[in-house]
C-alpha cells in the first residue's frame, strides 16, 4: 500500500492528542507527521501511546517558521493538512494578545501559503500528483460572538462573525485567511467551527480540569461572575470523529459547525462534577465539594452564551455525537482521577 503523509499541527495539545491515536488506528494508509512547538500547553506525555507506531513522526517546531514548514512538505511529501495548533486560552489572550496574533494568524498564513505553493502550479491549477490535497482548518464557535438566552438563537454556518476576545478575533482572522486561499487560489480548504470540548488530556488551566483538581485538593473552586454563562459542551472524541468525516467527505470551501446540543451553565457543570466526585471520592472534611464553589470577578468581555446548530453536519454528512454530557463527564472525571491520583 502506498502511504500518504498528512501534516497535523498542535497535536501535543488537548484535541490533537485525542485525534492522533484515533486517526492512526482508523487509517493504516496514512503516515502522520506531527508538528508542535511544545508551548506550556503541549505535552508529549499526551502522545506517548503513539510513539511506538512507525506511521507516527513528531517534530518540535513553530508553525510560523516558513523554512521548517517548507522542509517538512518536501521531506515527507505532505498530501494533506489538519491544522490544530493555536494559542487557545481566552484568559491568556486578554493578558497577552500578541502571541495569539503571531501563532493563530501568522502561523496559519505560513502553513496555508506553503501548502498552496507545494501543491499548486498557479491559481486554480493543482500539480498532477496533488489534486486531492486538502487543507482542513480547525476553528471555534467563538468567532460568532455571543448569543441571547433564547434557546432558538443558535450559531449556524451563516451567522455573521463577531469575535469579542483577542483569542476569537485571532481565530476569526485565521478563518478569513483560509477562506481567501480558496477564493483567490482555488486551494481545497475546509473549516470546522466547534463548541467547547471536554475530555481526557485537557490542560489543567481549563474549566473542567480546574474544578476536578481544586475539589480533590480541597481548594476553593473559582467560578466567574454569576456562573450563568452558557457553553455547548462536546466530548472531545465526538469532535475528532466530526473532523474525520469533514476532512474526508466535506464539500470544498465549506464550513461545518460541530456541537453537542449540550448547553450547560458553568454552575450546572460545577454542580454535576461535585455530585459525581461526592459519590466516587467522598471528602473526609466536607459534606459536599459544592461547599468549595467561590464566585470570582468576571472575565473581561465574557461572552454570555454559545450554542451550535450542527444540523448541516448531521444532515449532510451523517455525523452525530456519541456521548451526551452525562455519559462524557463520567469518562472525563475517571480519567482525571487517574491522572491526579498518580501525582
Ligand atoms: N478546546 C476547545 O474547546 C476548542 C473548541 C473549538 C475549537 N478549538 C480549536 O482547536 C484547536 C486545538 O485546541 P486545543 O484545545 O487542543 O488547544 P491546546 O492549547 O490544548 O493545544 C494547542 C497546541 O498547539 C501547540 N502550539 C501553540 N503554538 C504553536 C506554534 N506556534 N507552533 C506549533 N505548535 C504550537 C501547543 O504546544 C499545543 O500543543 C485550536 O485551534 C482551537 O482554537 C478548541
Amino acid at each position: 500500500m502506498i502511504k500518504k503523509s498528512i501534516l497535523l499541527t498542535g497535536t501535543a495539545g488537548f484535541i490533537g492528542s485525542n485525534f492522533v491515536p484515533y486517526f492512526l488506528e482508523k487509517y493504516p494508509e496514512y503516515n502522520l507527521i506531527n508538528i508542535d512547538l511544545l508551548t506550556y500547553a503541549g505535552d508529549l506525555e499526551n502522545l506517548k501511546e503513539c510513539e511506538v507506531n512507525p506511521r507516527y513522526k513528531f517534530i518540535k517546531g513553530d508553525i510560523s517558521n516558513r523554512e521548517l514548514i517548507e522542509f517538512i512538505f518536501e521531506e515527507y511529501n505532505i498530501q494533506g493538512v489538519i491544522h490544530f495548533a493555536a494559542e487557545s486560552h481566552v484568559d491568556n489572550s486578554i493578558k497577552n494578545p500578541g502571541i495569539f496574533i503571531e501563532t493563530n494568524i501568522n502561523g496559519t498564513y505560513t502553513l496555508v501559503d506553503v501548502a498552496k505553493n507545494y501543491w499548486m502550479n498557479k491559481p486554480f491549477e493543482y500539480k498532477d500528483n496533488y489534486k486531492e490535497c486538502r487543507f482542513h482548518h480547525i476553528s471555534t464557535d467563538e468567532v460568532y460572538g455571543t448569543l441571547s438566552e433564547d434557546p432558538k438563537d443558535l450559531f449556524t454556518e451563516t451567522t455573521p462573525y463577531a469575535p469579542n476576545s483577542p483569542y476569537s478575533a485571532s481565530k476569526a482572522s485565521s478563518d478569513m485567511i483560509i477562506r481567501s486561499y480558496n477564493e483567490t487560489y482555488g486551494l481545497n480548504t475546509i473549516i470546522t467551527n466547534c463548541s467547547n470540548n471536554y475530555g481526557p488530556k485537557q490542560h489543567d488551566e481549563k474549566l473542567i480540569p480546574t474544578i476536578i483538581r481544586k475539589a480533590l485538593n480541597n481548594e476553593s473552586i473559582p467560578i466567574y461572575g454569576d456562573g450563568k454563562n452558557i457553553r455547548d459542551w462536546l466530548y472531545v472524541l465526538d469532535h475528532c470523529k466530526g473532523i474525520d468525516i469533514v476532512y474526508h467527505n466535506g464539500i470544498t470551501a465549506n464550513t461545518y459547525n460541530i456541537g453537542g446540543r449540550n448547553e450547560r451553565t458553568n454552575l450546572q457543570i460545577v454542580d454535576r462534577i461535585c455530585s459525581i466526585l461526592d459519590e466516587k471520592v467522598p471528602s473526609s472534611k466536607l459534606n459536599s465539594y459544592k461547599e468549595l464553589i467561590t464566585f470570582v470577578e468576571d472575565r473581561a468581555g465574557h461572552d454570555r452564551r454559545y450554542a451550535i446548530d450542527a444540523s448541516k453536519l448531521e444532515n449532510e454528512l451523517s455525523w452525530k455525537a456519541d456521548e451526551n454530557f452525562d455519559s462524557g463527564i463520567i469518562k472525563t472525571i475517571d480519567w482525571y482521577l487517574g491522572k491526579y491520583n498518580d501525582k
